[in-house]
């Protein structure tokens, strides 16, 4: 799969764009619930509204019949102030029987006015209103008449001009209650009006709201299936979608939802784990593609490494032959070192036998040709004494030094037959050990003759072991023949001391040598098979390696080896009596 790394700069910006439209988003969402709620809230709007004007117009009709009818108890009750209390009053006090000053004239007046105020505030119609003010200057001649009434009271005027005056005051409030009636007609016609106004408002009104209340419904299944759309088609599609997904189809076109809402998230939502999903898919596909291959392969690798298996089987079964040979060519070559002690002290003990038996060769070989010599003298007669008597003595002589040294090679023979026997059958029997040991050395004098080495050999001639003689030739072999392949150089001069002792119930071998000595590194494996520091042809590097397995295995005992470079090489050998 393919990445592609957008620079650190892109990307943050990039981020930051996201950032923002996420929030444009989340700020101009209207969620559905907000929506329901203000739609809710619009249809209680308007239904408050339509019970507001239909309580505010019945309302207002009934503040208008109030206002009529307090108009009309008012004036009532002006006509019957003037007629029944204004007009007796005046009449006392023209009559003398009530002085001008005590009469509630004044008071009524003030009264009536007030009244005609508070009605000409109620009035609405122009033609009342004109009526009242009309009512309100016949009050003022009223009050008018009363003040010259008064005047001429006071001014002791004739009883006839004062009664006059008071015909002349009843009159005016005759007029005056006439203009009031007036006014009640003209109100009483008004109420007619107005109670066929709102009859004919009630009809209208009660159209009007039916036709309000219609369309309220209406207005409110419009809203409710605009949402129910706005909702239910998306989530249609939605359905449709994820069904058509789930069946495996990923193929689905976008779902496009501007409802500001939570279907619009949702489809976007749905949009964005389409995408994923496909991505996702195309990955798996590529995947699955890789893996299939990389199984190819693997079976690829698997058929090579059965291949590569019967190889290596038959490999291991050729190792397995060669570790055999091997291990058989070890044993022989262990074998073949052990012989090779055994040579040597066959070759020590042929080459001490060839002196004597040399010897003996000359002296046989010196007598018979002095023999024919003497026969020939013999067989010419002419023989002396004296030449009878010299072949005598070199008979005797002679004969002497053959015996001599046929003795010494048959005591060579004989005290070598042991040794060499001991070395090849492995069996146990008593012997004299310090004997024993000279014998071995003495058998490889061939090898130490012409060196300028000494060996001291340290032990009671007395002591006497019971055990394998052959292991101890073979062991003292090896140490010897080491000490002079590598302890010393060819001129070297050095000691050799070979010391065996019997301290409690253990016998003690010490051999030690003054040469190289062996380095510290070295001195761990030198019992290894081997290990050799000379190169393979002068050494095998078994030698040390028998000697560990002798002391070990037949002697069931222990060596070990203590040596510093240039001080010499100590071996010590214990083993149980
Ligand atoms: N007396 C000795 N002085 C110095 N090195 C010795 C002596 N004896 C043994 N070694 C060391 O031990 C090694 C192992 O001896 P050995 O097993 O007999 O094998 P090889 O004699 O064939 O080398 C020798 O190669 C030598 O390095
Ligand atoms: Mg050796």
């Amino acid at each position: 799969m393919i990445k592609f790394n957008f620079p650190i700069t892109l990307k943050s910006k990039i981020h930051s764009i996201e950032e923002k439209i996420n929030d444009q988003v989340n700020r101009a969402r209207l969620p559905i619930r907000k929506k329901i709620f203000f739609s809710f809230l619009i249809l209680i709007f308007l239904l408050t509204y339509l019970s507001a004007m239909i309580y505010k117009s019945a309302y207002d009709n009934e503040t208008k019949y109030n206002r009529i009818i307090t108009n009309l108890t008012t004036a009532n009750s002006i006509i019957t102030v003037a007629k029944d209390e204004l007009s007796p009053e005046i009449r006392e006090i023209c009559y003398g029987r009530q002085k001008f000053q005590d009469g509630r004239h004044i008071e009524i007046i003030q009264s009536i006015k007030k009244n005609l105020e508070d009605i000409s505030k109620n009035v609405e119609t122009d033609e009342s209103k004109a009526k009242i003010g009309t009512v309100k200057s016949t009050v003022a001649t009223l009050e008018e008449q009363i003040d010259k009434i008064g005047q001429k009271i006071k001014a002791n005027k004739s009883f006839t001009e004062i009664s006059a005056s008071w015909e002349n005051l009843n009159v005016i409030i005759n007029t005056m209650s006439d203009n009031i009636q007036d006014f009640l007609l003209n109100e009483l016609n008004y109420c007619e009006l107005v109670k066929a106004q709102v009859h004919n408002e009630f009809k209208i009104n009660g159209i009007i709201n039916i036709i309000y209340i219609i369309g309220v419904i209406v207005l409110s299944l419009f809203i409710s299936f605009i949402i129910s759309n706005n909702i239910s088609m998306p989530v249609k599609k939605l359905c449709k979608m994820t069904s058509m997904v789930a069946a495996g189809n990923l193929n689905v076109d976008e779902i496009n939802v501007s409802s500001n809402d939570e279907i619009e998230e949702l489809a976007k939502s749905f949009n964005v784990m389409m995408s994923k999903l496909k991505e996702r898919t195309s990955q798996l596909t590529q995947s699955n593609d890789m893996l299939q291959r990389t199984n190819e392969q693997l079976v690829e690798v698997n058929q090579q490494l059965d291949e590569y298996s019967k190889q290596s089987m038959n490999d291991n079964i050729m190792l397995k032959k060669t570790l055999e040979t091997l291990q058989i060519t070890q044993a022989q070559l262990v074998q073949s070192e052990k012989m090779t002690a055994t040579g040597r002290l066959v070759a020590g003990i042929a080459h001490e036998i060839n002196t004597p038996i040399g010897i003996v060769l000359t002296a046989s070989s010196h007598l018979n040709n002095k023999t024919e010599e003497f026969t020939s003298l013999v067989h010419s007669d002419h023989i002396k004494k004296s030449q009878l008597v010299d072949y005598a003595d070199m008979c005797v002589k002679t004969t002497e030094i053959i015996q001599i040294n046929l003795k010494r090679a048959a005591k060579l023979v004989s005290s070598f037959k042991q040794v060499t026997v001991d070395q090849v059958s492995e069996e146990k029997r008593p012997f004299y050990v310090k004997e024993y040991f000279e014998m071995i050395v003495f058998s490889l004098q061939p090898q130490f003759k012409k060196t300028r080495l000494v060996i001291n050999l340290e032990c009671d001639p007395s002591l006497m072991i019971d055990s394998f003689p052959g292991a101890f030739s073979q062991i003292l072999t090896n140490f010897l023949m080491n000490s002079l392949l590598h302890a010393y150089g060819e001129d070297d001069e050095g000691i050799i001391k070979i010391e065996f002792k019997k301290e409690e119930s253990m016998f003690i071998l010490i051999y030690s040598d003054d040469g190289q000595g062996i380095r510290e590194d070295d001195l761990g494996k030198i019992f290894d098979p081997f290990f050799t520091t000379k190169g393979w042809g002068v050494g095998t590097g078994l030698g040390l390696n028998i000697v560990y397995n002798i002391v070990t295995k037949m002697l069931r005992g222990s060596i070990v080896c203590e040596s510093t470079v240039g001080d010499g090489v100590t071996f010590i050998i214990d083993f149980p009596c």
